[in-house]
């Protein structure tokens, strides 16, 4: 009996080895941004407020996030820990809407003209998704916090995919005749991808699921 309640099934182990390599690449990443951050390569007109307090302001409050992320989807830590879970959340949530009005600045004023919109909108939704999240724990409604959450962290991300894609893009976007037209793609697939990911699993695929099942005779009567 004991050796049954202790049995891994493959979905968690999966959800283990997604967390540790999702962790081990932020980790890679924010090491890798050290430099940037501390010695910012500034575009013309920048001074220390419109640029360096906002760009290192947004980098030292969104880099917690991507630490706290895989204890707040652990089921573990959750459970057995509520309170935990709870202040992280608030450190979570609250660094995804002050660091997203920070990006929606950067993001709007940034020197490549083809990423400003979809820069903008990334950071007003994460800013949105992590509202609604924080507003449905308040009002206990847990269904809609954990989509939300969820939602939040898809977008907050951005930060791991967008270098993820520019690792690949030279080869996966070599038809582009020119950089900026890569450039501009990669910013808005670091907008949609993760939305198409998170709805697909959220909303969009349980719904065709249901819709493209067999009925059963009681059902089609
Ligand atoms: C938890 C998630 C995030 C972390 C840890 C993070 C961290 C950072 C860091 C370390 C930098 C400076 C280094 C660099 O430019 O490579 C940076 C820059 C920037 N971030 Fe984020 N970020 C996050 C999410 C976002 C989101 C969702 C947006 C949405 C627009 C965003 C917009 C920007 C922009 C526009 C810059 C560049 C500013 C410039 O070059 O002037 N970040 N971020």
């Amino acid at each position: 009996m004991a050796t049954a309640s202790r049995r891994v099934t493959p979905v968690h182990l999966l959800w283990y080895i997604f967390w540790a390599a999702f962790l081990a690449t932020s980790v890679y990443f924010l090491l890798d941004s050290v430099g940037d951050v501390l010695s910012p390569d500034l575009q013309d007109g920048s001074t220390t407020w419109n640029r360096i307090v906002w760009y290192v302001g947004h980098a030292v409050i969104a880099s917690p996030i991507l630490l706290i992320a895989p204890l707040q989807f652990m089921p573990g830590l959750r459970q057995s820990r509520p309170q935990v879970h709870r202040w992280l959340g608030r450190v979570f949530l609250g660094g995804c809407i002050i660091a997203g009005l920070l990006g929606v600045y950067l993001g709007s004023t940034l020197y490549l003209p083809g990423s400003r919109v979809p820069l903008t909108l990334l950071a007003s939704t994460w800013i949105f998704f992590a509202a609604v999240a924080w507003q449905a724990a308040r009002r206990r409604d847990f269904v809609n916090h954990r989509k939300f959450a969820i939602r939040a962290f898809a977008l907050g991300a951005a930060f791991v995919w967008v270098r993820i894609i520019n690792k690949v893009q030279d080869d996966v976007l070599a038809f582009m005749p020119t950089e900026d037209l890569q450039e501009t793609t990669k910013e808005w697939l670091t907008l949609l991808l993760p939305i198409l990911v998170t709805e697909m699993w959220l909303t969009w695929g349980p719904t065709a699921k249901k819709l493209f099942t067999r009925r059963t005779m009681r059902e089609s009567d």
